[in-house]
This record gives C-alpha cells, structure tokens and sequence, in this order.
C-alpha cells in the first residue's frame, strides 16, 4: 500500500498529461546506484512480457530495490495503477565517442488507446550534457507519427535532453518522441528502461486530495492546497515552442480528452477547446 505522501498531486498529474513526462532528479541514493550499476553491467535477468510487476526484480536484485521505493511505487500507481504489468526492459548503453546519435522516433504509431502505458527511466550515474541523454520533446504524445519517419529532424525547438544526477528517473507517455543523443565522452553511458501496462482502469490513482468534484455543477472544482488552486485549465493549455502558429489547439483538445479519462468527469474543458466541438444542436428552431 502506497501511502499519499508518495502519491503525484494533481498538478503533477496534469503535467504529465500536458507534457507526456514527468522527471524526478536525484531520487535513488548514491549506495543503491552504484550497486546498480554493477547489476547492470552483469546483465539484468528479463521476465515474460505480462508478468505482473510485483513478480519481477524479486531480492537481492537492487533495481527490483529501487523499483520498490515507496516513491517510485507512488509514481508508478499514480499513473498506471496498483502492480502494473511488465511488458519489456531494456539496458541502453551508448558507447564512448560515438559519431552519431541515435535518430529521433516515436514508438506507437499502432497504439491508438486512450489509455497509456509509461517508458520508467533509471539514469544510474550522472550523465552531464557531453554524454548525451536521452532527448524528448516535451508534448509530443499525442502526435502519432510512424516511428522512425521524424528521424530526418536533428533538432526540433523546445527538445530536453535529459542531463541529470545520477539516480535520476525519467517517465515517458509510450507516444512521445524520443532518442538516445550523442556520447562524446570516452565513458559508455547507461540507462535501465523498463516499460509498464496498466492492469487496471486509470482512474483517479493519483492522490486526488486536491480535487473535489461538485457533480450540481458538473464541474470539477479544485479545492487547492494552502489556499492554491492547481490551475489544470493553465496547465493543459500550456504552449510548446514548436506548435503551429502559437496554439496547439490538437494537443490543447488531445490533453482535455485524456484528462476527462483520468478523471472520469466528461464535462471537463479548459476554455472552451473541446465544448465547442461538442456542440451538435439537434433541437429544430420553431
Ligand atoms: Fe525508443
């Protein structure tokens, strides 16, 4: 049982379905790094794609450690539920001077779910911005794009590469576009990825403690914490440097939707974007 504290709020929430990841720097200690490391370099044992979470990474294994932190087990709940499954792992190691990067793709052109899984990532060593990191662009998730069919673009505005501490933790939408950069350190690079399903309806699992749903109005209201409202409308109407003419009005309606799913409130809007669509009159003028 996964206790509130370690839960994501709202706010955070909101961001993820806004942004399509969530980062968590410097999480795991430094003890449980390096003997990850060490796991890692001596091969990481795999499980059947479907093994419920809970069954894979059993003791001694430390990334299994790490996986059961009480606050990656409140980020893993919080976004695909109680004991997700396992669908895949993999240890992506970027050799020392490499002369190119990996190109940028997305992987789900086939997923058309509303439902998500999440791409967990685990930075065990610090990884400074000569060593590439993995780049994502921030909102992408909804552009369901045909893998490797972006890989002519180099650099797109508004790109994060993923320069962070060691034991650092990355969470992807499984749309979102990604690539492994560049090593030019004479040092490999490593980054344990372990990919997850939900087992259970994504709704609500996060700490909720911020919202209150005032059904007379059908509408909810957000009670806030400290006297501070989490703005969600703000927050899923963010702009990304590389939307068209200044407004991503898909993403803007893709998040709406996504967040009236988490929520399970369908007259959820942020100004208006996605009532207006909605709007079919079907009453004959007299
Ligand atoms: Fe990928």
């Amino acid at each position: 049982m996964v206790s509130k504290e370690n839960l994501l709020t709202s706010t955070e929430v909101a961001q993820f379905v806004a942004k399509g990841f969530l980062r968590f720097d410097a999480l795991v200690p430094d003890d449980l790094n390096q003997a990850a490391m060490r796991e890692i370099e001596a091969g990481v044992k795999s499980a059947p794609a479907g093994t419920p979470l809970s069954q894979c990474y059993l003791p001694p294994s430390t990334l299994g450690q790490i996986l059961r932190m009480p606050r990656i087990q409140g980020i893993i709940q919080s976004l695909v539920g109680p004991d997700p499954l396992f669908d895949h792992q993999a240890v992506h190691v970027r050799q020392p001077n490499q002369d190119a990067a990996q190109h940028m793709h997305a992987d789900s052109i086939i997923d058309t779910r509303t439902h998500f899984d999440i791409q967990l990532m685990y930075y065990p060593h610090d990884v400074p911005l000569e060593m590439g990191g993995t780049l994502l662009l921030p909102g992408s998730h909804f552009r369901r794009v045909n893998e490797s069919e972006i890989a002519r673009y180099q650099n797109i505005v508004g790109q994060i590469p993923m320069v962070c501490k060691a034991g650092s933790i990355l969470v992807l939408h499984h749309g979102i576009w990604h690539c492994g950069r560049q090593n030019k350190t004479d040092r490999p690079r490593y980054m344990f990825k372990v990919r997850l399903n939900p087992a259970v309806r994504q709704l609500r699992l996060w700490n909720t403690d911020d919202l209150t749903e005032e059904t007379s109005k059908h509408q909810i209201i957000f009670a806030g914490v400290k006297g501070a409202e989490p703005d969600i409308q703000g927050i899923l109407a963010q702009q990304e440097p590389w939307f068209e003419w200044g407004d991503g009005r898909l993403e803007i309606v893709n998040r709406i939707r996504l967040w009236r799913f988490l929520t399970g409130d369908e007259t959820f809007d942020a100004h208006y974007w996605l009532t207006r669509l909605e709007n079919m009159p079907s009453a004959v003028a007299n």
